[in-house]
C-alpha cells in the first residue's frame, strides 16, 4: 500500500540534495509533488527546473519557479524523481504516471538521479508492477504481439496519451531477473519509443521516507 506520510518526508529530504544556484531536474508524481511543494520554499536560492511533464510543470509555475527547456540547460547536477519499483541495485520500473520519456531524458542528462520512493515500492525483482512501455500509436498491435513472443501480457492504457502524442502498453506476468537485458531488447522493437526500465540509467540515491537506503 503507498504512503503518503513516507512520501512527504522523502520528497522534504530530497531538498538535501538541491545545491544553492541549481537547476533541478523534476519528474513527475504523487511523491515528486510533495518535493516541488518543498522546492518552493527555497526557489529564491535556485536557479529554476527543468520539467518531465506538463503537470509538473503546472505545478512548478503556481509556485513561481522558473522552468526551463532542457536544450537550453545543457547537463544538469541532480534530477529528482519518484518510481513504481526499485529493487536492491536501485533499478526501477517507471511511467505509472505516463511520463516515462521525459523522465528517462531528464535523468539521462543528469549528474545525479535521486528517486524518492515510500517503502510499498521495493522489492527483490522488477515486473510485479506492470512495465510501461510508451509506443507510437501505429505500432501499438506490432509491439503488443513482439512481447506476447517474449511471454509477457500486453494491455493498451485505453484513453491515455503522453505528453509527446503516444500510447502506453502496460505489460504484466513478467518477472524480471535482467532488467538491463530487456531493457535493450525492448528498445530494438520498431515502434517503441521509451521503456519504463530504468536499468541502465538507475538511480544513484534511493530515499525510502527520509532515509537513504
Ligand atoms: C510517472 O510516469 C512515473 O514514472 C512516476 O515516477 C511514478 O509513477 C511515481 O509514483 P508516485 O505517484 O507514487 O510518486
Amino acid at each position: 500500500m503507498n504512503n503518503p506520510n513516507e512520501k512527504q518526508l522523502a520528497g522534504e529530504a530530497a531538498l538535501r540534495y538541491v545545491e544553492d544556484g541549481a537547476i533541478v531536474g523534476v519528474g513527475t508524481g504523487s511523491t515528486v509533488a510533495f518535493f516541488i511543494d518543498a522546492l518552493a520554499g527555497m526557489k529564491d536560492r535556485i536557479k529554476g527546473a527543468v520539467s518531465s511533464s506538463e503537470q509538473s510543470t503546472a505545478r512548478m509555475k503556481q509556485h513561481g519557479i522558473e522552468v526551463f527547456d532542457l536544450n537550453a540547460t545543457g547537463p544538469i547536477g541532480i534530477y529528482i524523481d519518484g518510481a513504481d519499483e526499485c529493487d536492491p541495485h536501485k533499478r526501477l520500473i517507471k511511467g505509472g504516471g505516463a511520463a516515462l520519456t521525459r523522465e528517462k531524458i531528464v535523468a539521462a542528462a543528469a549528474q545525479k538521479f535521486v528517486c524518492i520512493i515510500d517503502s510499498s515500492k521495493r522489492v527483490d525483482v522488477l515486473g510485479k508492477f506492470p512495465l510501461p512501455i510508451e509506443v507510437i500509436p501505429m505500432a501499438r498491435s506490432l509491439v503488443s504481439r513482439e512481447i506476447v513472443k517474449l511471454g509477457g501480457q500486453p494491455v493498451w492504457r485505453d484513453g491515455v496519451t503522453t505528453d509527446n502524442g503516444n500510447w502506453i502498453i502496460d505489460v504484466h506476468g513478467w518477472r524480471i531477473t535482467d532488467p538491463v537485458g530487456l531493457e535493450q531488447q525492448l528498445n530494438q522493437l520498431a515502434g517503441v519509443v521509451t521503456v519504463g526500465l530504468f536499468a541502465q540509467r538507475p538511480a544513484d540515491v534511493v530515499l525510502v521516507g527520509d532515509k537513504e537506503i
